[in-house]
This record gives structure tokens, sequence and C-alpha cells, in this order.
């Protein structure tokens, strides 16, 4: 494969056929900052042949202006701006605007963004009956996906993907229910009463208030917790084309309405590999209870036999420190000493089994780095959280991100069905065999 520059500064890239000695030119296309792309849809058409990716580990499958990721320098830029500045100096809900509408709010967009998510938290009196359908012992995951899917079922007149004003009413109502609907999946789950949202409280104190309030006492949310709370919905609320947007583009792809598209990212998200580490992190920082365990834990994770990995550790993209676990790391200090949580051992060990890690060989030839939920399962457990809600306050967050792309892509005039091809292996034709002859 060879690289060049022809007629008027345009760069290909050549591949040649060894079997028929043909060359093919692949134009070479740039973005605003980062690695330029091949683009290969010619490809079958020229060659007869696709190319095989399996995890899509070089295929970028669609252009975008919403975030961008060095993975290579720890850098992630949210419509250009660092995500350490935003985390420091906006709020979520400002970013929720920057995320959907590509620019920061002045004063009075912003108010008017605020006031627009604030009045629409309240969900469908009826879908409260949905919740009593299921286990009061069903993980909240399972409720989230069959939720925020059934809000299709709510939610007629903002379904048509085809109208711009139908397509922005679906994105504020489900980044306002979003935390709406996680709270109560986590109060069925422990036999309390729902809790209405309050109109006048911020994003993530209300979030805090439908969470942890109950109709028999008072509660009131600490500045420290909430500015906490709206810190870790910042840094989870977008980051590319990670496995769960990847798949609320592929959903939405075929034309499904954007609540049926979230709720298979919500899906996405529950695995261990992606949404449910920091649940993860926080098991495996049990399990390993106190700091002369470290070594043998990182034996483990060395062990190709045994299946065990370090969570919280490695990245897709990042081959350094995951900026976004700096902020938390810095976080979770402050979160522990305001709440007046001193020496904490789960934190303790976490800071003994990163510090280990970092200078062992294994991890340094991998490159494998604390990613954003080595440090958020301990905020979020020293902020009052069950382990079973991490992944659903992880979905609460992401749900801007995810919804800022599908908008995205369903603005995008070149965008297609999602249909990748495969490397067939299986049997050739052969003849049915009738059952009493096999
Ligand atoms: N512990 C031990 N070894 C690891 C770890 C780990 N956490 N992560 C990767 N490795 C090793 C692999 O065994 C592999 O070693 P090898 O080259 O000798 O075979 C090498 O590092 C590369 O790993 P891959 O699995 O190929 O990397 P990939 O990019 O596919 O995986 C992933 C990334 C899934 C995040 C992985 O690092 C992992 O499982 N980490 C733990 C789970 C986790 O923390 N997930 C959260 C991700 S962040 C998020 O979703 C918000």
């Amino acid at each position: 494969m060879s690289q060049e520059s022809k007629g008027s500064g345009n760069e290909y890239v050549t591949l040649q056929d060894h079997s028929t000695g043909k060359n093919y030119d692949f134009p070479l296309m740039p973005g605003s900052i980062g690695p330029k792309v091949i683009d290969v849809r010619p490809l079958y058409a020229q060659t007869g042949h696709f190319t095989y990716d399996p995890g899509y580990t070089s295929t970028g499958s669609c252009e975008s202006k919403i975030t961008y990721i060095d993975g290579e320098e720890g850098i992630l830029l949210h419509r250009g701006y660092p995500i350490e500045e935003l985390a420091e100096q906006s709020s979520f809900l400002e970013l929720c605007y920057l995320l959907l509408n590509g620019e920061l709010p002045t004063q009075s967009e912003r108010q008017k963004f605020e006031a627009t998510i604030t009045n629409h938290t309240m969900v469908h009196e009826q879908l409260h009956n949905l919740y009593r359908g299921f286990r009061r012992d069903a993980h909240p995951m399972a409720i989230m996906c069959g939720v925020v899917g059934a809000l299709s079922a709510f939610y007629h007149d903002s379904t048509d993907i085809n109208d711009p004003r139908q397509r922005m009413i679906a994105s504020h109502r489900l980044i306002a229910k979003i935390p709406t609907i996680a709270t109560m999946a986590y109060k069925y789950s422990i036999g309390q009463p729902f809790v209405y949202p309050r109109n006048d409280l911020s994003y993530a104190e209300n979030f805090l208030h439908m969470m942890f309030s109950v109709p028999a006492a008072d509660y009131k949310v600490s500045p420290i917790v909430s500015r906490a709370m709206d810190r870790i919905f910042i840094l989870h609320a977008d980051h590319e084309q990670n496995a769960s947007t990847s798949t609320v583009r592929m959903a939405g792809s075929s034309g499904a309405n954007p609540f049926a598209c979230i709720a298979a990212g919500i899906a996405s998200l529950w695995g261990p590999a992606h949404g449910g580490a920091n649940e993860a992190v926080l098991d495996m920082l049990n399990e390993i209870g106190s700091k002369d365990r470290i070594g043998e834990m990182i034996e483990r994770a060395k062990d190709k036999d045994d299946p065990f990995r370090l969570m919280g550790f490695g990245h897709r993209v990042y081959k350094n420190h995951d900026p976004r676990a700096r902020v938390l790391m810095k976080s979770a200090h402050e979160v522990l000493g305001e709440l007046g949580i001193e020496n904490e051992p789960l934190l303790e060990i976490a800071m003994e089994l990163e510090k280990i890690a970092l200078e062992d060989d294994y991890f340094v030839q991998r490159k494998l780095f604390p990613n954003v939920d080595f440090y958020s399962g301990i905020i979020l457990k020293a902020l009052g959280f069950p382990t079973s809600m991490f992944t659903v306050l992880f979905a609460v967050a992401r749900t801007v991100g995810w919804i800022a792309q599908w908008k995205e892509m369903i603005e995008d005039p070149s965008q297609k069905i999602g249909r990748p091809r495969q490397l067939y292996t299986g049997y050739t034709q052969r003849p049915y065999v009738a059952v009493d002859k096999r």
C-alpha cells in the first residue's frame, strides 16, 4: 500500500492486488484534527473484496463533529472544548446544549434550555404501572432497557424522525426524563414510593432528591455532593463511537424511533467491558480487601490462563491516561474529604493498585492505564449509591451523547442503514438430509 498526491493535491492510498497485478486508488479524507481516513466505499465495486475488521478497530463508521479523542495523548474534546475545562467550569446542562447544538449557549439560550429540560422531568403517570410489572429484585438496568424503550408507546408525538421539531422534542424529553426513570427503577427495587421531580432544583440536585429523599422526611442536597454528581454526569456525557453509541447509531440507521434507539444503547452499555466496569471495579476492590493482596491480583490479571482482568484498566482508544480518570481521582479525594470519610480503605487499595500496575512491565508495555471507571465507583459509593445503580448513572449521563450522535446521523445526508459484511467460514452449499437419514 502506498500513499501519494495526485492532481489537485488530493491524496490517495494505492492498494495493489498481487493476484491480478492491478492497482486501485482510494482517496484519503482529512478531518479537522486526527489521522486521515482511507475512503474504502468503492472497495467492493472496484476490487470485489470487503475489509475484515472485527471490533471495528480500524474502521471509521461515520463523520462526526461532536467529540474528538486522541488516545495516544490522552485528549478528549467536546465540540473543541477540553473535558478538563468543561468539568471545572461548565455544568452538565450547558454541556447537553453544547453537544446537541454545537455551540455554548448565550445566557438567555442557557436559561431557556434549562427551563425546557426542567419542565419535562415528569413522566406519564401511567408509566408507573409499567414498573409494577417488574420483579422487585430486577436489576435497575433491566428496568431501564424496558422503560426507555416503552417511552415510544407514550410519546407518539415525538417519534417522527423526519421532523426536526419532533427530533428536538424527543431529545429534550430523553434528557429531562432519564433521571426520573432511573431513580424510579431504584425506588421500585427497594420498595420505596416514587419521588416526583422538583422544578426548583438543578439537574444534579433533582436527581439526588429523587434518588435519596422519602416523603416522610426532609432531604437537603449538599452543594458538594451535587457538584460531584454534576461533574460525574459531565465526564460521562459522550465519548464518540464507543459500543453503546455505535449501537444507537446502528439501531437508528434503520429509521427506528429515538426512544427505541436509546434503549438499544442502554442494553449495550450494560456489559462489564463497557458501562458495567465501574460496578466491576468496586467488586474487584472489595474482593482484594487489603493492600497485601494486590500483588496476587496483579499476577492473576497478567496470567493468560486466568480470565480475570484488572477492572478499570485499559481502554480501546486511550493508550495513555484517560483524562476523565485524572479529573475523577482529584474529585474522589475532594468528595471523601468533604464527606468526612477519612481513610476510605477502597480508595487506599485503588491508589496502591494504580501505583503498582503503572510500574509493572505488563501494564506499561500494553499501555494499560486507569480509565474513567476506576475512580467513579469509589465516588458513587461515597455518595451513597448502591453498586447496582452505577451503570444506570452512566446511562443517565450518556443519554445526551447518544441522542446528539443519533441526531447528527439523521441529519447527515450521506447516512445509510448500517449493514456490515462478513467473512463466511461455514459450510458451502449441501443438500437437505431427511430426518431418518441423519
Ligand atoms: N487487565 C489485564 N490485561 C488487560 C486488561 C486488563 N484490564 N485490558 C487489556 N489487557 C491486555 C489484554 O489481555 C491484551 O494482552 P495481550 O496483548 O497479551 O493479548 C492487551 O492488554 C490488549 O487488550 P485488548 O483486550 O486487545 O484491548 P481492547 O482494546 O480490545 O480492550 C477493554 C479494551 C475491553 C476496555 C479492556 O482493556 C478491558 O477489558 N478492561 C477492563 C474492563 C474495563 O475497565 N472496561 C471499561 C472500559 S471504559 C468504558 O467503557 C467507559
